[in-house]
């Protein structure tokens, strides 16, 4: 049975781009989504016409999913779990003077409550695998982004977690995190967004889906020693804030 992974929020943009590389590279993909069935049920088929049997589709609200069942349901797959990757998340603008109890609550289920109870539910079998985890921050977890502090909290969080989990988790299983600048630009961005922000780049460019998924590449191949590590994928943007 090959190694499997789990991506959440895995159908399109980041994650899609994760789950066909990690396929290629000859891992079985559970594919998590929530909203994207069109989206997802196309990734499978072009990933299951290549590799027949070697993807499983995970529909899921994550801020309403029992964790258990969901494991539960990833293992009814290949009976194993070697990768979870944490890539699921929500982004939108909180300024202090319109924060509600809605989008806290939302923000921190989604994007802080839900990686942390996949690894807790997943851990015994990632364990089994001596497997690893990846969480998908932020840049933004370390430079305070204007009007995003519930988002940027969230991922500070999830970085703080990364260090938390690889401690708790060891030795089995390894957990580490990558930590993206502008790789897709957001789908709804004021004008002037693209130009401010590249102005901000060392390397004059924003990066491609593709310098995630090798980094997530990497960092279950190429890694063995590597735990509590956040590796950050933006062109040098921190370098220039
Ligand atoms: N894009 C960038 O340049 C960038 C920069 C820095 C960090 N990041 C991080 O990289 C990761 C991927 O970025 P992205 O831009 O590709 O992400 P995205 O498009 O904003 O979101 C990824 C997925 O999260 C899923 N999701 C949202 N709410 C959910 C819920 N309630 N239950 C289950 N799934 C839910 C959605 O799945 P459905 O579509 O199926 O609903 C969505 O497709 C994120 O963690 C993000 O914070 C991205």
């Amino acid at each position: 049975m090959n190694k499997t992974a789990i991506v959440t929020g895995g159908a399109r943009r980041i994650g899609a781009a994760i789950c066909r590389h990690l396929h290629a590279c000859g891992l079985d993909v559970i594919i998590h989504y929530h909203t994207s069935d069109a989206a997802a049920e196309a990734l499978a088929v072009e990933l299951e016409t290549q590799r027949p049997g070697s993807v499983r589709l995970l529909k899921a609200d994550l801020a309403e999913v029992v964790f258990e069942d969901l494991v539960r349901e990833a293992l009814t797959f290949n009976d194993r779990i070697d990768v979870l990757i944490n890539n699921a998340s929500l982004f939108y603008p909180t300024p202090l003077d319109d924060l509600s109890e809605d989008n806290w609550q939302e923000m921190l289920n989604i994007n802080l409550k839900a990686p942390l109870c996949l690894a807790r539910c997943a851990a015994d079998y990632l364990a089994r695998q001596s497997g690893c985890i990846i969480n998908i921050t932020d840049i933004y977890a370390e430079i305070p982004l204007a009007d995003y502090i519930i988002y940027s909290l969230t991922q500070s969080g999830l970085t703080r977690m990364t260090r938390q989990l690889a401690r708790d988790l060891a030795p089995g299983i390894r957990v580490n995190a990558i930590a993206p600048g502008a790789i897709l630009w957001p789908e709804h961005r004021p004008a002037g967004h693209e130009q401010a922000i590249l102005e901000r780049i060392p390397l004059q460019r924003i990066g491609d889906v593709m310098d995630i998924a090798r980094a997530a590449e990497f960092l279950i191949n190429d890694a063995g020693y590597l735990t509590g590590q956040v590796i950050t994928v933006d062109g040098g943007r921190r370098l220039n804030f």
